[in-house]
């Protein structure tokens, strides 16, 4: 499998962290993946090296202009050992989508899933078996010329690190509360709000401090031109169940899509209820809440998995959900897809693909 990467294995591996307590996005396995890319050259230089410090030149351009991608998977261990991977290649289709965006060279889809498996392979030890615990695999690419002109970088690295992780938010399978901004926009139609590049989540870093403040968990985004339609919410797309029908912001260029938003609206519709994509406004939100039709809410995203919402806070407006408990739906879609990227149930979608 890895007849092109080197692998140089760590002398000095590290204690690995206690299960029950991860967190999210705290611990860091022993190994990872560097490949460099040269205008001219391409990518080169695969290879697996012991989990270290990067050295870099103060002048390499993604410490100026923000020219960097990343993607966000996981790596889960079956009761009978077998290491799953869920979509991965979704994941790197859509890196090269944000790639695009951001004047950055695409990588081979094949190459690098493949690359992901050696390197989880090589630090398979370190996927936490816990309940609702994971491997989180986080892809990057940075632009490394030591130049302050503004152009696309010439050189750039491709790196991936490993982190066994728990619930991203402290509340786990329990409701969240998010507040709803009216001040602040994440992205227009014409930028990069359907990438994953760092530029989205610092510019939304004051809208989260403000509802962190307020004793909400997260944001929901409006759009950046009416502030009257729903976008999505910090780390997570957004569902909501209205009188019996299952509502879904649709895509259009502000917003990411989705991996796991994806396969929930392809098991909804396997289950034969009824899904649609479509502009939602905040209004109808809030009337149907009013009017007793909303029924539940929940994000999707691979670290946030399917996260009830229990509130939103519209201009000081308490919109409480399903008496701020998890929803029927929202259950079942989280023990489904856990389910099946656990190993325990059935993967009738041919999502999982083993290491
Ligand atoms: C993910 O769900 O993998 C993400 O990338 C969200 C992240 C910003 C925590």
């Amino acid at each position: 499998m890895s007849a092109n990467i080197k692998i140089e294995k760590t002398q000095n591996p590290k204690q690995k962290p206690d299960e029950e307590n991860l967190g999210f996005g705290r611990y860091f396995t022993d190994h990872m993946f560097v490949m460099d890319y040269t205008e001219g050259k391409g990518w080169h230089d695969a290879r697996i090296i012991p989990y270290a410090n990067l050295s870099m030149d103060p002048a390499c351009m993604v410490f100026h202009y923000g020219q960097a991608v990343f993607e966000g998977m996981k790596a889960y261990k079956t009761k009978d050992g077998r290491v799953l991977l869920f979509r991965p290649r979704k994941n790197m289709e859509r890196i090269n989508v944000s790639n695009d965006r951001l004047c950055i060279p695409t990588i081979d889809v094949d190459f690098s899933v493949e690359a992901i498996k050696t390197l989880v392979d090589v630090d398979k030890d370190w996927i936490p078996t816990a309940e609702g615990t994971s491997l989180y695999i986080r892809p990057f690419i940075i632009a490394t010329d030591p130049f302050l002109g503004v152009r696309p970088s010439l050189t750039y690295k491709f790196i991936v690190i490993l982190s066994p992780v728990g619930a991203y938010y402290p509340e786990g399978i329990n409701p969240v509360k998010i507040y709803i901004e009216n001040e602040y926009v994440r992205a227009v139609k014409g930028g990069v709000g359907f990438t994953k590049t760092g530029g989205n989540y610092a510019a939304s870093l004051k809208s989260q401090m403000k509802a962190k403040e307020l004793g909400y968990t997260q944001v929901l985004w409006l759009d950046g031109i009416e502030r009257k339609y729903i976008e999505e919410v910090g780390t997570m797309n957004v569902f909501f169940k209205i009188d019996g029908e299952i509502i879904t912001p649709s895509l259009e260029g502000s917003i990411l899509a989705g991996i796991t938003r994806d396969s929930c609206i392809e098991l909804l519709k396997s289950w034969g209820m009824k899904v649609t994509e479509r502009r939602i406004s905040i209004q109808e939100l809030y009337d149907a809440h009013a009017n007793g039709k909303l029924e539940e809410a929940f994000g999707t995203g691979t670290a946030a998995v399917i996260s009830p919402i229990g509130e939103f806070n519209w201009e000081g407006k308490v919109i409480t959900v399903n008496d701020g408990k998890i929803g029927e739906v929202s259950q079942r879609l989280y023990d489904t897809i856990t389910g099946i990227q656990n190993g325990v149930l059935e993967d009738f979608l041919g999502w999982t693909e083993e290491v």
